[in-house]
């Protein structure tokens, strides 16, 4: 019977240490709760870093826990991930990718352990890959396996998806691995991106950088047929919507309403990280309250930041700007009854989270770069009776598709201000009309339909490479 693997940094659940034992948790993250519900059919399995450096003695113990749920964990050391994950990962490809590349070190040492490590993922695929297995590898952590799989195994059928934006050419050169970085990729034979801008970026540095021509979006790499296309992810919609009847969160939906008695909810959800707007969204906040001060005591931006990546520099600067913009915003404004930022700093249970986009009448997500942008679908799905108003950042590939939110320059904060203060006055039968037409978008384009879309394609991809030989 033959399978898909799927091959991604993080495993769909983290293992956290808590006093001498380890526990199993979701991760956070569009790429762990948008696939997290297709794996578990048929013979798949899911090969992925489960968090922490595991000490070897539970190592073996783990890994047969994870296998009755179709996982399969690659542990990595603490060097491993102190310049693969950390390093290279994060302090090279995530800055460069999200256009700020400013943060981004280019150490020699970063480089040696990416490829280490995309040598041990490949050696963990090989150990399970079968003939006829489709192998679907994820995201910018593993940008050489699929040419490392495809030496090892020159036949098989390989999918790519990478969930952040692919940059322009002028910002992808700066890498100094650049070319190694493409023709890892080219190792795939469909490559996938969130929007037309990402593929089409990839297709120019591939012509750019390698003595290889596109046709269309067809690259031919040694007589093979190699695809770059756009599937834009969607999400478990029906999951949202079901979650968002559930009992349980109706009922925190009710003591919400009771807290909050007539306040409005401005509802923010990301995880730490530069790249999601968060100091310039807490800065249009205030100019917010600044310039309608009659919403003083009458709003409250209820913000959720996901504790990730800390022990990254420019994270855990990130963590200390933040705290000091929300505290002073904070004690500027406050009253006696009310402060205009309940700030979070933590993960919550999915319920929790329905409940939250169920109940506030703003989602405001303004990153100033996003591959896709999942949370504003959440918000749109969780929308039982299609009101509420979502703002959404022009720069998050989720855009190209909402185009019935209010559109906003993230580095406009005026902008961003007077998109609040529209929203809240938003006339209901407005609100509605868009929200609906945002609502048949996410629910036809759900995740399985991705899923099936991306599959489908590869198939073909792989039918026409037979007809090329
Ligand atoms: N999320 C979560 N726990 C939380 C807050 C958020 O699991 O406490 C999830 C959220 O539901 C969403 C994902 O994290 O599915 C974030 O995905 P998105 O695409 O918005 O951004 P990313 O984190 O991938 O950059
Ligand atoms: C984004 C990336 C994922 C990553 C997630 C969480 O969604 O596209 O690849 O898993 O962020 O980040 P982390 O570094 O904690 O895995």
């Amino acid at each position: 019977m033959s399978k898909t693997i799927i091959v991604s940094n993080r495993l769909p659940v983290k293992i956290t240490e808590k006093e001498g034992e380890y526990v199993l948790n979701p991760s956070e993250g569009g790429l762990a709760t948008g696939l997290g519900s297709i794996y578990r059919q048929g013979y798949n399995i899911w090969i992925g870093w489960p968090g922490v450096d595991v000490n070897e003695a539970a190592q073996v113990q783990i890994k047969e826990q994870l296998g009755t749920m179709n996982l399969m964990p690659v542990y990595l050391t603490q060097d491993e991930i102190n310049n693969y994950y950390e390093g290279f990962s994060n302090e090279v490809l995530w800055p460069v990718f999200h256009y700020m590349s400013v943060y981004a070190r280019y150490e020699q040492v970063y480089w040696d352990y990416y490829y280490q490590v995309n040598t041990k993922f490949r050696d963990a695929v090989l150990e399970v890959a079968a003939p006829g297995d489709v192998i679907w590898i994820h995201d910018y952590q593993l940008l050489l396996l699929p040419g490392m799989i495809r030496a090892a195994a020159p036949d098989v059928a390989i999918g790519y998806f990478q969930h952040i934006p692919f940059p322009s050419f002028e910002l992808f050169r700066l890498i100094p691995w650049r070319v190694e970085l493409l023709e890892g990729m080219l190792g795939a034979d469909l490559l996938g991106f969130h929007t037309f801008d990402d593929s089409h970026h990839f297709l120019n540095a591939v012509t750019r950088l390698l003595p290889l021509n596109a046709t269309a979006n067809v690259v031919t790499v040694n007589d093979r047929a190699v695809v770059a296309e756009t599937f834009p992810m969607g999400i478990d919609n029906s999951k949202f919507e079901l979650l968002s009847q559930d009992p349980e969160v109706l009922k925190q939906v009710e003591s919400l309403r009771e807290n909050f008695h007539g306040t409005h909810m401005v509802l923010s959800i990301d995880r730490l990280d530069y790249s999601k707007g968060i100091i310039q969204r807490l800065q249009a906040f205030e100019l917010f309250l600044q310039l309608y001060p009659e919403y003083i005591e009458k709003v409250v931006l209820y913000m959720i930041v996901v504790p990730s990546r800390d022990t990254v520099a420019q994270y855990k600067e990130l963590r200390e700007a933040i705290d000091m913009l929300a505290g002073g915003i904070n004690a500027r404004f406050r009253t006696l009854n009310w402060h205009p930022i309940n700030y979070f700093y933590r993960s919550f249970p999915v319920e929790t989270l329905s409940a939250l986009y169920s109940f506030a009448d703003v989602g405001l997500v303004t990153p100033m770069r996003d591959g896709m942008n999942l949370v504003s679908k959440e918000y749109v799905a969780s929308r039982k009776d299609s009101d509420g108003v979502l703002i959404l950042s022009e720069m998050a590939g989720a855009s190209k598709e909402l185009i019935d939110a209010l559109i906003v320059n993230p580095n406009n904060i005026g902008a961003i201000a007077r998109g609040i203060h529209e929203a809240l006055n938003m006339p209901e039968g407005e609100q509605r009309r868009r929200m609906k037409q945002m609502q048949q978008i996410v629910s036809k384009f759900n995740i399985s339909h991705w899923v099936k879309l991306f599959m489908a394609r590869l198939q073909e991809v792989k039918q026409l490479q037979q007809s090329m030989l």
